[in-house]
């Protein structure tokens, strides 16, 4: 066994962001990088002598030569077994699903989410502990800081490993099994949900579904459960094979990138259902005929309908959202008298509140929902329980959420992305807003009066970790509400997110488009942050 150690010396740009670190594939493709951050990773593990580790990626470029170095660098620092996909296939959520299953010390997930792939693109590298989430806080800290330290890496010299058909071999002294990639993850969706009836659905010729897996790495994980377990025709699945480039398409499930399903979805002879996935699986959208259900409404309706699912009809400890997730979610909650908290963007926010059986199920309005099942959004999963309630209601999309906005209010809700902006004008422009906060409160901005203006801070309530400047926001008496915040997943420039968000109880109401509705407060946005000026933008880039 040939182990090396080789000489490198710290890349200062390795500190992860909202989720992992994620870089264009050039800046991976630097000698050293990848193994850098990889060997930080590895020495920031308590302990990983003869320990369990899961590896596999959304298979985009790059995916399958990272996989390599990685297993040869598991190989020189004693881990005992990596269990990696076959063809290097893992979901983030299924990853989840593998760690937790097999007590792994942690996984490896090889994604840069829904960001276009491809030899310019982007590639990311995520680290989930045992738990089975992304890695909190603490442990993104302790990795970027051994970054800028490191001086060694260790790799065992070998040849490549065969990924394309499961199989158990020996690397060294570390245990590979390349292993299916759908198995595990569709055994824990068939006990969760009621397929029986999802197949009667689907089945039955009166609903027509149609799932958008973008090139990504879905593709083989809904053709295996819907077309397979449940009877959905052949063809159901569009976009279904993971491409290295996604087809040159971006992998985000949202109106603008998601065309063609969305292209059938809003046309006349429109399916009952449809649903997209992003590049590495755990995100989600769900649109019915004609219509588009928005995230954070989605939440909420999942929720109240809860009791329809084998897997939470005996009831929801509790539900989480992000801060700038629309509030639809906490009226739901109050009415089913449990609580309802509220983190800072991040999937791993909601980690410690799903450990401590406080919360159930979680969501964001970035198309992000999921449970205590794994610990990551699951875009799958919301789907599935999409057609759960769908089986088990025998309403339509559009039925199911305007009776949900009958019920409990309509919480408008849109997001406007300002991408790439030039990193300084998008900092003056946060300065420029906070800099009037300490004015703001109790002041009157048009019709509305503000309550009040701050920085959101979030104290962990299971550790009493303290995360700050996590958004500025400015709530209403109303309890309208708009917010601020630097994305943490881009890789250019900065991009600023507009949230905006108004209450109507009024039914009369409902059927005003968000845009218009939301009119005044998008108004006050740009009257208080001067947004126009500061971007140098006369619109968003992209409206949600
Ligand atoms: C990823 C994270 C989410 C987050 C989203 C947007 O999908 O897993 O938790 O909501 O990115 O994050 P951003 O920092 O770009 O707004
Ligand atoms: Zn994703």
């Amino acid at each position: 066994m040939n182990l090396r150690t080789i000489s490198t010396q710290p890349f200062t740009d390795q500190k992860p962001g909202t989720s992992g670190l994620r870089k264009s594939v050039p800046t991976f493709q630097q000698p050293h990088y990848l193994e850098n951050f990889i060997q930080s990773i590895f020495d920031s593990l308590e302990n990983c002598e003869g320990a369990t580790l899961v590896l596999g990626g959304d298979g985009r470029y790059f995916n399958r030569p990272a996989i390599q170095t990685i297993l040869k660098m598991a190989a020189a620092n004693g881990f005992g077994r990596v269990l990696v996909g076959q063809e290097g296939i893992l979901s983030t959520p299924a990853a989840s699903c593998i760690i937790r299953e097999n007590q792994a010390i942690g996984g490896i997930i090889l994604s840069a989410s829904h960001n276009p792939g491809g030899p310019e693109g982007d590639f990311g590298v995520k680290f989930n502990t045992s738990n089975g989430g992304p890695a909190p806080e603490k442990v993104t800290e302790a990795i970027y800081e051994r970054s800028k330290t490191i001086d060694r890496y260790t790799i065992l010299e070998a040849g490549d490993v065969n990924l394309d058909r499961a199989a158990s071999f020996k690397l060294g002294t570390l245990s590979v099994e390349v292993i299916d990639p759908v198995d595990s993850y569709s055994t824990l969706m068939e006990s969760l949900f009621d397929f029986e009836k999802i197949r009667n659905l689907l089945t039955s010729g009166k609903f027509r579904l149609c799932m958008d897996s973008m090139h990504a790495v879905t593709g083989p994980y809904a053709r295996k459960i819907l077309e397979g377990k449940l009877g959905a025709p052949e063809g159901t699945v569009m976009n279904g094979e993971p491409l290295e480039d996604f087809g040159g398409g971006h992998p985000d499930p949202n109106l603008v990138y998601a065309h063609d399903l969305v292209e059938i979805l809003f046309s006349k002879d429109a399916p009952d259902f449809g649903a997209a996935s992003d590049g590495d699986g755990d995100r989600n959208m769900v649109l019915g005929n004609n219509f588009f259900v928005n995230p954070s409404d989605s939440l909420a309706v999942l929720t109240a309908n809860a009791a329809f699912v084998p897997g939470y009809a005996q009831g929801l400890s509790g539900v989480a959202r992000s801060m700038p997730t629309s509030q639809a979610v906490d009226r739901v909650a109050k009415k089913l008298g449990i609580d309802c908290y509220e983190t800072p963007t991040g999937w791993k926010f909601f980690g410690n509140l799903l450990d401590a059986d406080k919360a159930t199920l979680c969501g964001e309005e970035s198309f992000g929902t999921g449970s205590n099942h794994v610990r990551e959004k699951d875009g799958l999963w919301a789907i599935l329980f999409w057609l759960n309630i769908l089986a088990a209601r025998d309403q339509s999309v559009e039925e199911i959420v305007r009776r949900h906005w009958q019920a409990y209010g309509r919480n408008f809700y849109s997001r406007h992305d300002y991408e790439a902006v030039d990193k300084q004008r998008a900092t003056d422009l946060m300065k420029h807003l906070q800099a009037q906060f300490s004015q703001l409160e109790g002041q009157k901005v048009g019709t509305y009066e503000v309550e009040y203006a701050d920085d959101f801070s979030y104290t962990d309530p299971v550790d009493g970790s303290v995360s700050e400047n996590q958004g500025l926001r400015i709530g209403f008496t109303d309890g309208s509400r708009i917010i601020f915040r630097l994305s943490g997943t881009g890789t250019q420039g900065a991009t600023l997110r507009l949230y905006i968000e108004s209450y109507e109880p009024d039914a009369s109401k409902h059927d005003v488009d968000p845009q218009v509705a939301l009119a005044p407060l998008i108004d006050i946005a740009e009257q208080l942050a001067q947004i126009r000026q500061f971007t140098e933008r006369d619109e968003p880039t992209v409206i949600t």
